[in-house]
C-alpha cells in the first residue's frame, strides 16, 4: 500500500516509516518539521536503501494537503502529526487544539475528497485518564482528561469515530499508545526532543551523555513495590510494527472503528528503569530523590490482549532493548541530528 505518513519525519514516524518498507509498503512522509529535522529523511535513506518521498508541508494548510492528495494515490494514513509536550499545552492550550484537532480535520476531509478510506490514528493511554486500576482495557470509559494535550487526543477520537459513522466505508484504528522508548538499533535515528526533555528516558540519555547534571527521580513514596511510577514502556520498534500491522488489518477489514492498545502489557517502575539502564550499559547516573511532578499517577500499564487478537501483534523487545537501544542512538548522537 502506498501510505501517507504525517508528522513522519518524528520519533514514532520515522521508525514507523522504516517498518513499512520492510513490509513491502510504500510511505510518503509530510512533515512541517516543527518538532522534527530532515537529517532524519537522510537517515532513513541510510537505514532502508530508499528515497522516501517527502513534502514539507503543515497538514493543517488545506491547499497544501488537496495537491499532495491529488499527486498521490494514497492507500492509507497514518497520522502521527501533532504537538505532544504535555506541560506546554497547559501553557499554550489555544496553540494545542488548533493543530492537533485541525490537521485530523483537514485529512478526513481531504480523505473523503479523494477517496482514502483508511487511517490508523496515534492516539494516547492519556486518553483513560486518572484511573489507578490497571491494566487499563479499551472497554473502560475514560475518567476524563487532565490537560489539554489529553482532551487534544480524546477529541480526536471521537471526530474519528463520528467520521467512520458518516463514511461507513472507512476503516479506522486508533491506536492508544503507551510509553514508547527506545530506538532503531542501528542508531541512526531516535528520539530528539526540543529544549530540556519532559519524558523519562530522553532526560536519562541526556543525563548519560552530559547534556544535563543529573537525573530527577520524581515521586518515591507511590504506593508501588518501589516507590516510584510504574508504566508500560514499549520499544518504539515494536510500535512501529504495530502500525503496520493495523494498515493489513484496515485493509482486510472495510468498516471497523477500533481503539486498540499498543503496550506490553508488563508495568516497571523509574527505579527498573534506571537500573537497567545503568546495568545494560554500564555507566551510572548521577541522580536526585525529588517530589512527586504534579498530577502523576503512582502506576498504569495495558491488557495489549485486544491488539494480539486483532492485529496479530505483541511485543517482541524487552526493557533491556529499550535502554540499550536509546543509549545507542544517544551517544552516537549526542546533540540528537544536530550533532
Ligand atoms: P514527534 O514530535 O517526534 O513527531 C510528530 C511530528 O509531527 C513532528 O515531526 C512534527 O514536526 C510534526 N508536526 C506537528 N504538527 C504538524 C503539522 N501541523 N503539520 C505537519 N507536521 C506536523 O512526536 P512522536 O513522539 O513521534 O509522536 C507522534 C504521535 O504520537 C503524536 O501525535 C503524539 O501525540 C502521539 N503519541 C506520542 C507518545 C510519546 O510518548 N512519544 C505517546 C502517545 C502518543
Ligand atoms: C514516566 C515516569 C515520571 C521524568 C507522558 C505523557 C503521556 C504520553 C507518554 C503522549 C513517571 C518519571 C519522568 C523525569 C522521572 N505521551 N520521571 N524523572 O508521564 O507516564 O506519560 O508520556 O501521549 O500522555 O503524560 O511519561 O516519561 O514523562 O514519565 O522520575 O525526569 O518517569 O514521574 O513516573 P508519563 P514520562
Amino acid at each position: 500500500m502506498k501510505i501517507l505518513l504525517t508528522g513522519g519525519a518524528g520519533f514514532i514516524g520515522s521508525h514507523t516509516a522504516v517498518e513499512l518498507v520492510k513490509a513491502g509498503h510504500e510511505p510518503v512522509i509530510v512533515d512541517n518539521l516543527y518538532n522534527s529535522s530532515k537529517k532524519a529523511l537522510e537517515r532513513l535513506k541510510m537505514i532502508t536503501g530508499k528515497d522516501i518521498a517527502f513534502y514539507e508541508a503543515d497538514v493543517c494548510d488545506p491547499a497544501a494537503m488537496d495537491d499532495i492528495f491529488a499527486k498521490e494515490n494514497f492507500d492509507a494514513v497514518i497520522h502521527f502529526a501533532g504537538y505532544k509536550a504535555v506541560p506546554e499545552s497547559v501553557t499554550k492550550s489555544v496553540a494545542y487544539y488548533r493543530n492537533n484537532l485541525d490537521t485530523t480535520l483537514t485529512l478526513c476531509e481531504c480523505m473523503q475528497k479523494h477517496g482514502v478510506k483508511r487511517i490508523v490514528f496515534s492516539s494516547s493511554a492519556t486518553v483513560y485518564g486518572p484511573i489507578e486500576e490497571s491494566p487499563l482495557v479499551e472497554t473502560m470509559p475514560s475518567a476524563g482528561c487532565t490537560n489539554p494535550y489529553a482532551w487534544t487526543k480524546y477529541m480526536n477520537e471521537q471526530i474519528l469515530r463520528d467520521a467512520a459513522i458518516s463514511n461507513p466505508d472507512w476503516s479506522v484504528a486508533l491506536l492508544r499508545y503507551f510509553n514508547p522508548i527506545g530506538a532503531h538499533e542501528s542508531g541512526l535515528i531516535g528520539e530528539n526532543p526540543k529544549g530540556i526533555p519532559n519524558n523519562l528516558m530522553p532526560y536519562v540519555t541526556q543525563v548519560a551523555v552530559g547534556r544535563l547534571p543529573h537525573l530527577n527521580i520524581n515521586g518515591t513514596d507511590f504506593p508501588t513495590p518501589d516507590g516510584t511510577g510504574v508504566r508500560d514502556y514499549i520499544h518504539v520498534v515494536d510500535l512501529a510494527k504495530g502500525h503496520v500491522a493495523a494498515c493489513n488489518y484496515l485493509e482486510a477489514n472495510a468498516g471497523v472503528c477500533e481503539v486498540i492498545n499498543l503496550g506490553t502489557g508488563t508495568g516497571y517502575s523509574v527505579l527498573d528503569v534506571v537500573n537497567t539502564f545503568e546495568r545494560v550499559n554500564h555507566l551510572e547516573l548521577n541522580k536526585v530523590m525529588a517530589p512527586r511532578r504534579p498530577g502523576d499517577m503512582a502506576s498504569y500499564y495495558s491488557d495489549p490482549s485486544k491488539a494480539k487478537e486483532l492485529l496479530g501483534w505483541q511485543t517482541e523487545k524487552t526493557l533491556d532493548d529499550m535502554c540499550r537501544d536509546s543509549w545507542n542512538w544517544q551517544k552516537n548522537n549526542p546533540e540528537g541530528y544536530d550533532s
